[in-house]
């Protein structure tokens, strides 16, 4: 069956792209990673979607003159690149609506917090500073509000007494990491519907009572 055509959208390392490019490069994944493109010419995770081989481009959001021309030539990239999936992976824009329009139930966005508590910056700090017990990540579809969207996967992680906001990013990252390929996956196989603006997934159902995700285990 014929892969995915997926493009990942970046502005900075690229941890997140890095974990979806590892995934893609097993044949049997159902999404090959056919783009990355950053807002942010010097940004780290060009380098590294350059070092795996995979086609990279440079938008400088910088170079337009409003948002509207700018996602003009991100749509005309993506779509000159056939891409028919976008993820986003810490691409640090807002989206206007009609981008977001054109790319409706095919754009994946991954936030670091269980939505939709947390939207927006500095999750980690608010986490902290409420005290709340858990957090975690979300990946989603995209709609034209800020981290708003059908919810594909989350995953939950504990929020401990000795966190700081750079250990808890750290423990939220690596769930990030597993959440996200999988998430993809999920999409790249078809498995996922939006019925009412909530995703049902084909085949979902793991041990009652432990399941972190609506899907077959814990990831
Ligand atoms: C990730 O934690 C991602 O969830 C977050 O930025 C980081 C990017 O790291 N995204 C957002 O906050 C979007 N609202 P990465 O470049 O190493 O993937």
């Amino acid at each position: 069956m014929a892969r995915l055509r997926t493009a990942i959208l970046i502005s900075g390392r690229g941890s997140n792209m890095q974990a979806l490019v590892d995934a893609a490069a097993d044949p049997a994944y159902p999404a090959e990673i056919v783009r990355v493109i950053s807002n942010v010419p010097g940004a780290g995770g060009l380098e590294r979607a350059a070092q795996a081989g995979i086609t990279t481009t440079a938008i400088d959001h910088r170079d337009f003159d409003g948002r509207a021309p700018f996602e003009d030539a991100l749509h005309a990239e993506l779509t000159e690149a056939g891409v028919e999936l976008v993820c986003l992976a810490g691409f640090m824009r807002l989206l206007t609506e009609g981008f977001v329009e054109r790319w409706f139930d095919r754009m994946l966005n991954i936030h670091p917090s269980l939505l939709p508590a947390y939207k927006g910056l500095h999750t980690h700090e608010r986490v902290l500073s409420e005290g709340v017990r858990f957090t975690g990540c979300t990946v989603h579809f995209v709609r034209p509000a800020m981290d708003a969207g059908p919810i594909i996967v989350q995953a939950s992680v504990p929020v401990l007494p000795a966190d700081d906001a750079d250990s808890l990013a750290a423990r939220v990252l690596t769930a990030e990491h597993r959440c996200y390929p999988h998430a993809l996956r999920l999409v790249a196989e078809g498995r996922t519907s939006i019925v009412d603006e909530t995703v049902i997934i084909e085949g979902a159902g793991g041990p009652a009572g432990i399941t972190l995700n609506p899907d077959d285990g814990i990831l």
